[in-house]
């Protein structure tokens, strides 16, 4: 039980990575708030770790870009359990576009929940953090942030910022006993690639062979990555971002 009765929180936890890092910390002990914008999807995928792991789970409603919804999640969190442990800023969107076709929409829609939804939960967060001198955040960053892929610019530009963000608030939130990582994914099998480029069975291919392990992600490959960054196995590891590519991007 590597969690044991910590207090977690995991946005974008409706379905895909979210929903598998929010399943693991229940297995391995935690007490999770799932948050997400799909309001059917979160309660449902709350009640059903709930029925798997007999652990108090909780689904709540939130748009990550909306900061009095971002506090009222944080407020109901200590009302229920007291304390905030571990803070995973997952929820995120990707949108395949060259810059040419990129409009100020879309960029300002894909900023707003990928950088702006994690710079306020962190910030709801991270006071309650500092009060107890103890915490792990987490932050899902992505191979994108790192390398240059086509059709990605504004996302590319999104998870490039939360390494640098991760990166200051480790710096900041060090000195009070909380570690500030980033987890930056390779392809993984979920709806936010089967819906924009992994289209065919020939794409997916491609992908596969770009890796060393010659396998796409499952969204548990990530969740073993958070539950390791979540634990005291992880106490002196801060402002990194890891790579989890089955090797497709090695040690950039
Ligand atoms: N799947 C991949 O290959 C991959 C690779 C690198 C990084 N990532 C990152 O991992 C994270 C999870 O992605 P996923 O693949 O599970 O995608 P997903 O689309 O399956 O899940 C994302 C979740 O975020 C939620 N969300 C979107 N906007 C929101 C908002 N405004 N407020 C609250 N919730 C919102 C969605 O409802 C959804 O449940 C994202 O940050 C993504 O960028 C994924």
């Amino acid at each position: 039980m590597l969690l044991k009765d910590k207090i977690a929180i995991v946005t974008g936890a409706a379905q895909g990575i979210g929903k598998a890092i929010a399943k693991m910390y229940s297995e391995h002990g935690a007490y999770v708030v799932l948050c997400d914008i799909q309001e059917d999807k979160v309660k449902a995928t709350a009640l059903e770790i709930e029925k798997e792991t007999g652990r108090k789970t909780v689904g709540l409603t939130v748009d990550v870009t909306k900061s009095e919804q971002v506090n009222a999640v944080v407020e109901k969190t200590l009302e229920l359990f007291g304390r905030i442990d571990i803070l995973v800023n997952n929820a995120g969107i990707l949108r395949h576009a060259l810059i040419i076709d990129t409009d100020e929409k879309m960029w300002d829609q894909i900023f707003n929940i990928n950088v702006k939804g994690t710079f306020l939960f962190t910030k709801a967060v991270c006071s309650v953090m500092m009060k107890q001198r103890s915490g792990k955040i987490i932050n899902m960053s992505s191979c994108s942030g790192k390398k240059p892929t086509l059709k990605e610019a504004a996302y590319s530009a999104t998870k490039a910022a939360i390494i640098g963000f991760t990166r200051v608030a480790a710096l900041e939130m060090g000195p009070y006993g909380i570690n500030c990582n980033a987890i930056c994914p390779g392809a993984t099998d979920t709806d936010m690639i089967r819906n924009t480029f992994l289209t065919s069975p020939e794409v997916e291919q491609e992908w596969i062979d770009k890796t060393a392990l010659k396998r796409l992600g499952r969204p548990e490959d990530q969740a073993r990555v958070a539950l390791f960054l979540a634990s005291e196995l992880s106490d002196h590891i801060t402002g990194e971002s890891l790579i989890v590519s089955a090797g497709e991007l090695m040690g950039q």
